[in-house]
């Protein structure tokens, strides 16, 4: 039984919607009678690439204006972006496209699922640059007003993609393995559709046993972000904000639904 709900959710902006993943996301919001829209710095790449049906927004996350163009109208915002491994692009594309987003919505209150990336509450590991800023990414959006959904990916199909269960975990137990691409883009299109999964964050995988089907109860079981805290529900703390870049204080400083304490 996959019941999914928020009607009101049509046109959703997929940052990203051109990747692995987000083509995948477009594809499923299209399939389930809604209106994907993806931005894109090569909109003619993506207009070939993507199914008919899906709107193209030309533009990056570093121009603000553009990515403002890219969420007016919208229902709900996906962001399944991210820069390319080894590029160094993490704090510019990872974590800018979080305040980018929240500065363009400008208080317009629209769920968001972000998909970030198991490991990024560990503490070392040649990926540290990158989960570093993937996991401040998470605790701004944490840190705002919007009806949010974390998913944190295993490995993207590594190992055997014939697993048909979606398994969410939470604790970031980056020794919990692969997860099929399918099951990644089904799980955020569930979290964005799916009322009860507001306010989570979860990592997903792929394993042995039946599909999982009934969305509502999944989320629900999962333990919810505690209001205020910058981190997950059964993360191990992350430093405190005073010790983050100016960057990023500076954007919790605009972004924080109450005060950080003490001031930042
Ligand atoms: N590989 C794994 O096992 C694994 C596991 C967990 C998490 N992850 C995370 O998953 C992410 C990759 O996902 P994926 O494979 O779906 O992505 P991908 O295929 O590498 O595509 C990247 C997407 O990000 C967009 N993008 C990049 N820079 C941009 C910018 N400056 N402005 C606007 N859009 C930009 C691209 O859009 P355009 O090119 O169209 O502009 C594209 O849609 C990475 O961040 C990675 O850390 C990976």
């Amino acid at each position: 039984m996959t019941r999914l709900t928020r009607p009101s959710i049509n046109r959703v902006l997929v940052i990203g919607g051109t990747g692995s993943i987000g083509r995948l996301v477009a594809a499923r919001l299209l399939e389930l009678g809604r209106l994907p829209r993806v931005l894109s710095r090569d909109p003619d790449r993506a207009r070939r690439s993507l199914p008919d049906g899906v709107e193209v927004v030309a533009g990056e996350l570093a121009d603000q204006p553009a990515v403002r163009v890219a969420v007016a109208g919208v229902d709900a915002v996906v962001m399944t972006h991210g820069a390319p491994y080894g590029s160094g692009d993490y704090a510019a594309v990872d974590y800018g496209a979080v305040p980018a987003v929240l500065d363009a919505l400008d208080g317009h209150r629209v769920p968001v699922v972000l998909m970030s990336s198991i490991g990024v509450t560990a503490a070392g590991g040649q990926s540290r640059e990158l989960l570093e800023w993937k996991r401040r990414g998470e605790r701004l959006l944490r840190a705002g007003e919007l009806p949010y959904t974390i998913v944190r990916p295993g490995w993207f199909d590594a190992g055997s993609t014939s697993h048909q269960a979606v398994d969410l975990r939470q604790g970031d137990q980056i020794e919990y393995g692969p997860v099929r691409r399918d099951h990644v883009a089904e799980t955020i299109v569930q979290a964005l559709l799916t009322p009860s999964a507001t306010g989570r964050t979860v990592e997903v995988f792929s394993a042995d046993g039946p599909a999982l089907v009934d969305w509502p109860t999944a989320f629900q079981a999962a333990e919810a972000d505690r209001p205020g805290d910058l981190d997950g529900a059964r993360d191990r703390p992350g430093p405190r904000p005073q010790a983050e870049p100016e960057r990023v204080r500076a954007d919790l400083r605009r972004h924080a639904h109450t005060p950080l304490t003490p001031d930042i």
